[in-house]
């Protein structure tokens, strides 16, 4: 297991470029399934998630012909509808096969997601939905069996407790495809994902309107054909960067920045202090170049994580590690994940001072963080641990790495070309985050270019 070293206290300047986004990449694949023609997609990210998602594919009967940042998949055998848990548990997006399977091969076997690091991260919605539209759900030896002869459409409230549901949406307007007749999602996730997915799936012969927004409609065809289709921008990604940038007093162009898809990431940023422009006005909003400036005098907020277009949970972490370092107290409340906190005693271990009350974290900015060794727990935990390194005094060594490499593609090498000392050190040389030795393999270690 990898692990980086961070000696913090680098400028980030340079320019970088955001990759395609594994949050709409992942539902993209999926509906892949529904054709036997060909999908082609480009900007595909370089992730482990993705890796893991082509393998289930494959076990699925697709092809799966890979070349950098473009994949292809046709089916070629529709034989085996079974996602074993030895795949699901590594990846709960595994998940978003259900719809486009049901849809098309009218049975699935899906070994049911489990708990995750962050909490309860039940699916009840997800089928709610198929069954709406006409399938036969039962639970089997820890795997969900849904089987239906065609798919009838329906009227689907997708609301819950914590807001709508982002896969959920997925999945049901990928099986509502290949329905009988119209399909109506109402409290549909309005994620830009969603949108994305519907763009493919219209490609493919569908036909949607309103993805984006709370109602969606869908009318069913007959079958769905082949596309090409290029993966948006990763917002969580390009956040991840700017909140970077705002940290370490940066000066970072970033391009295809989905500026309109952060606008309340951006708002917040503002607030704080942190300046983000476009810089070339004709470029589109949703993938256009932005300069991050900041001189860390930074001011503390209050936010609230919500829905699309609401601040994003997956960048509340990153959040909370940059308000570290404000003047004054900010409050950070988490509205999807109540539970989504693991980074607040690993920032605590560098000097942050956080209180948790439930889903409210307390941030008394200090005037600096102090590096320290830190235990990655989740993606976005260990993302802001990153940043907190990146800013910190000192040497911050973050362990299981591994959990980054599924959301941010070599991560270490985009933030050492803006100057960050940062460096890969493989897993068998450390101990419970802590380097035995200095000598780290060579092809691992992404030296500091500033
Ligand atoms: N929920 C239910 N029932 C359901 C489904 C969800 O109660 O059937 C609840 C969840 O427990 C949560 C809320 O509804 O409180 C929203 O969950 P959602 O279903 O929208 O999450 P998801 O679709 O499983 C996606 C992203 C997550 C991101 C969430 C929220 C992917 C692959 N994952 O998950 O991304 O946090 O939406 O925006 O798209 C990440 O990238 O780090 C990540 C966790």
């Amino acid at each position: 297991m990898d692990v980086f070293k961070i000696q913090g206290g680098q400028r980030l300047t340079g320019t970088i470029s955001v990759d395609g986004s594994k949050n709409a990449a992942l539902p993209l694949l999926a509906a892949s399934l529904l054709t036997s023609e060909p999908i082609h997609f480009k900007c595909m990210p370089n992730l482990s998630d993705i890796t893991n998602m082509s393998k289930l594919l494959a076990e699925l009967g697709c092809q799966v012909k890979a070349s950098e940042k473009d994949i292809t998949l046709q089916v070629t055998d529709e034989t085996i509808s079974h996602a074993r848990y030895d795949i699901v548990r590594t990846m709960r997006a595994s998940v978003c096969v259900l719809g486009p399977l049901l849809a098309r091969r009218g049975e699935v076997r899906v070994s049911m997601p489990g708990g995750c690091a962050f909490g309860d991260r039940p699916i009840d919605l997800h089928l709610r939905g198929l069954e709406a539209l006409g399938a036969k759900i039962e639970l089997d030896g820890g795997d969900i069996i849904a089987t239906a002869d065609r798919l009838i459409g329906a009227t689907i409230f997708l609301g819950g407790p914590f807001g709508s549901t982002v896969l959920g949406t997925a999945n049901v307007m990928s099986a509502a495809t290949l329905a009988k007749g119209r399909t109506i999602i109402e409290s549909a996730a309005c994620e830009p994902e969603i949108a994305d997915l519907a763009l493919l799936l219209n490609n493919m012969g569908a036909k949607i309107s309103g993805a984006g927004t709370p109602r969606i409609i869908i009318d069913g065809v007959d079958q769905l054909g082949g596309a090409t289709h290029t993966v948006m921008p990763d917002r969580i990604v390009a956040g991840t960067w700017a909140i970077a940038a705002a940290m370490t007093n940066g000066d970072v162009k970033i391009d295809r920045f989905p500026l309109d898809h952060l606008l309340a990431v951006t708002n917040i940023l503002s607030t704080v202090g942190v300046h983000i422009n476009q810089t070339d006005a004709s470029q589109d909003p949703k993938s256009c170049t932005v300069q991050v400036l900041s001189n860390r005098h930074l001011k503390p907020v209050m936010f609230t994580t919500q829905p699309y277009p609401g601040f994003p949970t997956d960048l509340q972490a990153q959040m909370m590690a940059l308000l570290c370092l404000s003047r004054g107290n900010s409050i950070i409340t988490e509205k999807i994940y109540p539970e989504r906190f693991m980074h607040v005693p690993e920032l605590s271990r560098m000097g942050a001072k956080l209180v948790r009350q439930g889903a409210t974290v307390i941030v008394q900015g200090v005037d600096h963080l102090v590096g320290a060794p830190v235990m990655a727990s989740d993606l976005r935990a260990s993302a802001s641990l990153v940043l907190a390194g990146l800013a910190a005094e000192g040497e911050t060594t973050i362990s299981r790495v591994y959990h980054l490499d599924r959301g941010y593609a070599a991560m270490e090498e985009t933030l050492a070309s803006l100057g960050a000392n940062i460096q890969r050190i493989d897993g068998s040389t450390v101990v419970d985050g802590l380097p035995l030795v200095e000598t780290v393999s060579s092809q691992k270690v992404v030296q500091n270019n500033s």
